[in-house]
């Protein structure tokens, strides 16, 4: 099959891939797959399920599914605060404290049905009760079908940082229906094509190829199509964790874009989604790559026309943030690693720079915040020009 094709995408049949990580979870992934969930679910033996979600996604998928697990199995539901809202120490302690309350033992299972956010709470939650039970993931976003739960990563924020607090605890399975796509808000559905974006940059050219056809500004797409952008930006995510399952090392490129990005993320206190945040940085850092004498103003050009015409990713920077407000935050951020500023950067489209056999580079704060006030300056004169489309999270 060509790079430009698209399969077609049989509703109801599930395909299974593996995520390659060091604990795999089997990955069943399709369009309309829900009436398969149960005999998955069959599988496995467990005294009671934790059914996890956001009121509205109940509302809108939830009780669908919900109502066939309550059919054959004990399961409770517990609803959580949609968003970012509920990855707080508060709302775990409440879930935890719940779990017990309500009877959960070693041989139950919880499961996150939602976004990135749902996931990441949920599953730190099943982390930490009694030191480890199961979890299972249905992802709703795109983010979450092509990103997070790919990871084992489950955090919650800190109060200098985004997640601060975590452990690594992989999911039983994950079950990623791409008909709840559908209705993610458009500002969500783009933050997980940008980790698509990403992907490209740092390892994957062909995939750029693709993305640069595929892509529109609304990012309005068939069924088809949602599910095979889906399924490729998964498929890119396998090959650079193929070859670092632990992201320790060639994995850790996946950070490509999110020093700078977690920063900008954390100064918005909330009001910027994550993959906003992170087309920022990803922008910054190709300037910066660009300054370093790495990279072609073509090369950085192309970050602008993939973020900001295809995908549509063209807010302003945001006022507030100055290059040394920016560099504070991404000190305070880097608090695990040390003092010193170090990004993934670019040595050209579709592989990243690896100096010292460290794909993390440290680079002097001068020429950060030199870039830095280019770019910022640069976004202020774009600002007095151009008229915007607002999209912030509520
Ligand atoms: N663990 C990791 O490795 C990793 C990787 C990437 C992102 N993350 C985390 O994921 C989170 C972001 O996840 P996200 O982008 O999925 O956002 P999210 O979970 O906040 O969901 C975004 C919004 O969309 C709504 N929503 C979710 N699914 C919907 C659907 N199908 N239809 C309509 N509305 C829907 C939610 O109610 C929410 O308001 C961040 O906290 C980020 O840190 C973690």
């Amino acid at each position: 099959m060509n790079s430009t094709e698209i399969r077609k995408w049989s509703s109801g049949k599930a395909i299974e891939l593996s995520s390659k990580l060091e604990k795999p979870s089997p990955f069943y992934f399709g369009y309309d797959i829900e009436e398969s969930f149960i005999s998955q679910l069959e599988k496995y033996s467990f005294d009671k399920i934790f059914f996890f979600t956001e009121p509205h996604l109940f509302e809108l998928y939830g009780k669908n599914i919900y109502k066939k697990i309550q059919e054959k199995f004990p399961c409770h539901l517990e609803f959580i605060p949609p968003g970012e809202k509920c990855k707080y120490f508060p709302i775990l302690e409440e879930m935890c404290e719940n779990l017990i309350l309500k009877g959960a033992s070693k041989k139950s299972i919880l499961l996150a049905f939602g976004g990135g956010t749902v996931g990441n709470v949920v599953g730190l939650a099943a982390g930490l009760i009694y030191r480890g039970i199961r979890f299972i993931e249905i992802p709703t976003t795109m983010m979450a079908q092509t990103d997070s739960t790919l990871s084992n990563k489950q955090a919650v924020n800190g109060k200098n940082g985004k997640n601060h607090f975590g452990l690594y605890h992989a999911p039983i399975f994950i079950w990623a229906d791409t008909k709840y796509l559908k209705t993610e808000p458009l500002l969500y559905r783009r933050s997980g094509i940008i980790e698509g974006i990403k992907n490209g940059f740092i390892s994957d050219p062909n995939f750029l190829d693709y993305l640069e056809k595929a892509l529109n500004p609304h990012a309005n797409f068939s069924d088809d199509e949602l599910t095979e952008l889906a399924y490729r930006i998964i498929v890119s995510k396998l090959e650079i964790l193929k070859r670092d399952p632990s992201e320790k090392g060639y994995g850790i490129i996946l950070e490509y874009g999110h020093t700078f990005g977690h920063a900008i993320e954390w100064l918005e206190e909330g009001k910027m989604s994550h993959g906003e945040s992170v087309s920022f940085g990803m922008k910054i850092a190709a300037e910066l790559a660009r300054e370093m004498g790495l990279i072609s103003q073509k090369d950085v050009d192309r970050h602008y026309y993939l973020i900001e015409d295809k995908l549509g990713f063209n807010n302003p920077f945001p006022e507030h943030i100055t290059a040394d407000r920016l560099i504070d935050a991404m000190i305070a951020d880097n608090k695990k690693t040390g003092e010193e500023l170090r990004f993934v950067i670019l040595e050209k489209i579709g592989k990243c720079y690896n100096p010292q056999g460290d794909y993390l580079v440290t680079v002097d704060s001068q020429v950060v915040k030199k870039v830095l006030n280019n770019f910022i300056e640069g976004q202020l004169n774009k600002r007095s020009s151009q008229t915007y489309e607002f999209l912030r999270v509520a």
